[in-house]
Formats: structure tokens, C-alpha cells, sequence
């Protein structure tokens, strides 16, 4: 069996990933617990607490043929005051210390995250060649990844390294996440609790939400391919673009309740994001990859998989 280790892999998509692709290959989740929780992983996955910025604690792993990375300091918050400079060490070191130690272990392929958020406030539909200029940190150390992962594949052409901007993902085990979480989480727990979510604006703002199956399958199929993908980005989304509003009314419905949302004035001021959907032609083409959970199904799941003990009290007026 092959194996993949995944840093972040106690993680939200981390153990998704995981937890979906575990028949077929060895999978192995490392993850310090910053905001992972080791229960998101089914029991029969190997984990190892440790940190993806040191090389003593990947050599854990052992051989391993692909490395999804996933770990790293993951939403523009966290690199607010006292997260500023831990941010970004946490996030350009893991990244930089898993590349070298996946090619001296002789890994074929690393995949990683980056974000859409580095589209910011572009033309739609966000396309993979457009031109992006981050607008706060947390895109900032993404955008980094593929510059580094693009000098480092052509000094190292034998492994790929191949990036993901990942759209609004949402799915189950987004608890350990907290305030950081996705806006159909948060949602999704204040409906649970009979609590109005708050919403920024006339609540017409749009996301491209994609549920955590069809990001790991985006992943998986990168794995599986034959065709040399270099240092290539792919967006991973759906192509539709939804909006929050709607969102709340699908919720209700999965929930059986009417629950009225509270809009209130939006507080980001600045680059605040009014509409998203990815052009998802270069994945579909080059590695066959096809949305497949509808929106309502997605939701109907969580709201069915919703485990009311660990959801943390949240605010659900912030990081919007
Ligand atoms: N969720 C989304 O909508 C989304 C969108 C775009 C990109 N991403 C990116 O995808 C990746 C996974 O995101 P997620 O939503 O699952 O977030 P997450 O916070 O649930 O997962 C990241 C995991 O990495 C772990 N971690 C952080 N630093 C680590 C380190 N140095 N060593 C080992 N483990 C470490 C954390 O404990 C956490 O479990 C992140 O890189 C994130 O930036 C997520």
C-alpha cells in the first residue's frame, strides 16, 4: 500500500482527507493540536503529535510517498496582534521544512493548500491565471507557498509540488475550529442553539462553498494521476456561487426551523469579499475532477453529523 502522511491531519480538511482515503493507502495524520483534535480521526489511523516545522518529528512518518500539507496557521485572524510573527513562522516553516524532508525521503509528490482568498475582491469567475495581489497575511504566506514550491520544482524537478486554492470548504469535524470556522459551521451551530446568525450586510454577499469530499477528492485524483504537474495550481471549488442568504434558508430547512438571521453593518471596512465562485475548467480538465455533493445534500449531512457537545460557544458576529 502506498503511503501518505498528512501534516494538519487532525484537522478539519486534514482529517477528512484522512479519514476518506484509508482503505486505499496508509495514511498517516501529524498534527500538533494547535487546533486539531485527534477524535476527528477514525480509530484505526495512525497519528503522531508533532509538529510539521520539525524535521525529528516528521522522520516519524517513516517513507512515506506523497505528503498533503494542510497544517499551517489557517485564516487571516489568526495573524492578528499577538498571532502576527507565530504565523508566519508556523506556516513558511512547515511549509518549507516538509518539502526538503519529503524530497531527501524520496516522496514523488507533495500537494498543499492555498487559499482563495488570494483572489480577493477579482473578476468572477476566479481563474487560476488571473492576477493576484494578497490583501492580508494569511494569503500572503499562501501566495509565498507557490512562489517557493515553483523555485523549488525547478531546482528539484523529480517531485512535484502542487497547490490547491481551495474555495469555502465546509463539511463535518470543523469543531475544534471554534470562531475560525467555516460560515456554514457557525451557522449551523447557532441555528442548533435557537441563536439568530449574524449576518454582515444585506446577506446578498456570495461563496463558492465546496464540501471537504470534493476537496479530497481533488487531492486524491493529483495523487493518483500519471501526468507530471510540476509546480501547477489548481482552484477547487464547484463553480457556483451562493450566497449567504441562502445558506441560512438552506440550513432552516435541513433543521426544520425558522430561525430569522440578524444582518447587521458590516465591520470590514476594507477588501471585504462580495463574491466568490472559482472556474474549476483547469482541475476538471487536466485531472477529471467533477463536483459531486449538492449544496443541500452537504448541508443535510452536517446538520445530521452536528455533535452539539464539542461545538465551542462562538461568536458568530466575527471573521466574516
Ligand atoms: N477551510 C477552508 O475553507 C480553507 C480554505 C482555503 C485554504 N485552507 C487551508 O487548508 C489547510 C487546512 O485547513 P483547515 O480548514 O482544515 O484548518 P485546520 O486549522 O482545521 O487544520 C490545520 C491543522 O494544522 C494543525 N497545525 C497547525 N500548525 C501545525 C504545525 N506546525 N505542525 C503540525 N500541525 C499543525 C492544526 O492543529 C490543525 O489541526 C490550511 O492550510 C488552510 O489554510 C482552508
Amino acid at each position: 500500500m502506498e503511503r501518505i502522511l498528512v501534516t494538519g491531519g487532525a484537522g478539519f480538511i486534514g482529517s477528512n482527507f484522512c479519514n476518506l482515503n484509508k482503505e486505499e493507502y496508509e495514511v498517516i495524520a501529524l498534527d500538533n493540536l494547535f487546533l486539531g483534535d485527534e477524535r476527528n480521526l477514525l480509530p484505526d489511523i495512525r497519528f503522531i503529535k508533532g509538529d510539521a516545522c520539525t524535521k525529528e518529528d516528521l522522520d516519524k512518518a517513516g517513507p512515506v510517498d506523497y505528503v498533503v500539507h494542510l497544517a499551517g496557521t489557517s485564516s487571516a485572524p489568526m495573524f492578528m496582534d499577538d498571532g502576527f510573527v507565530e504565523g508566519y513562522v508556523n506556516s513558511i516553516q512547515s511549509f518549507a521544512t516538509v518539502l526538503d524532508w519529503a524530497r531527501r525521503n524520496g516522496a514523488k509528490k507533495v500537494l498543499y493548500a492555498s487559499t482563495s482568498s488570494l483572489y480577493g475582491n477579482n473578476p468572477l469567475p476566479l481563474v487560476e491565471d488571473q492576477q493576484v495581489t494578497p490583501i492580508n497575511h494569511y494569503a500572503v504566506t499562501k501566495r509565498t507557498y507557490e512562489y517557493c514550491a515553483r523555485c523549488y520544482n525547478k531546482v528539484y524537478p523529480q517531485m512535484d509540488i502542487v497547490g490547491f486554492r481551495f474555495m469555502s470548504v465546509y463539511g463535518p469535524n470543523e469543531e475544534a475550529k471554534g470562531i475560525y470556522a467555516n460560515l456554514i459551521s457557525q451557522f449551523c451551530w447557532d441555528i442548533a442553539r435557537d441563536k439568530a446568525p449574524v449576518i454582515y450586510g444585506d446577506g446578498t454577499q456570495t461563496r463558492d462553498f465546496t464540501n471537504v469530499r470534493d476537496v479530497a477528492q481533488g487531492l486524491i485524483l493529483a495523487i493518483k494521476t500519471d501526468k507530471k504537474l510540476g509546480a501547477d495550481v489548481f482552484n477547487i471549488g464547484t463553480g457556483r456561487a451562493t450566497s449567504v442568504n441562502e445558506i441560512v434558508d438552506a440550513l432552516n430547512k435541513a433543521f426544520g426551523k425558522n430561525i430569522k438571521p440578524k444582518h447587521i453593518e458590516n465591520p470590514v471596512k476594507e477588501d471585504y469579499v462580495l463574491g466568490q465562485y472559482a472556474d474549476i475548467s483547469k482541475i476538471k480538465e487536466v485531472l477529471d475532477y467533477e463536483p459531486t455533493v449538492r449544496l443541500e445534500t452537504g448541508i443535510k449531512e452536517q446538520v445530521e453529523s452536528l455533535k452539539i457537545e464539542k461545538i465551542r460557544e462562538t461568536s458568530s458576529d466575527q471573521y466574516r
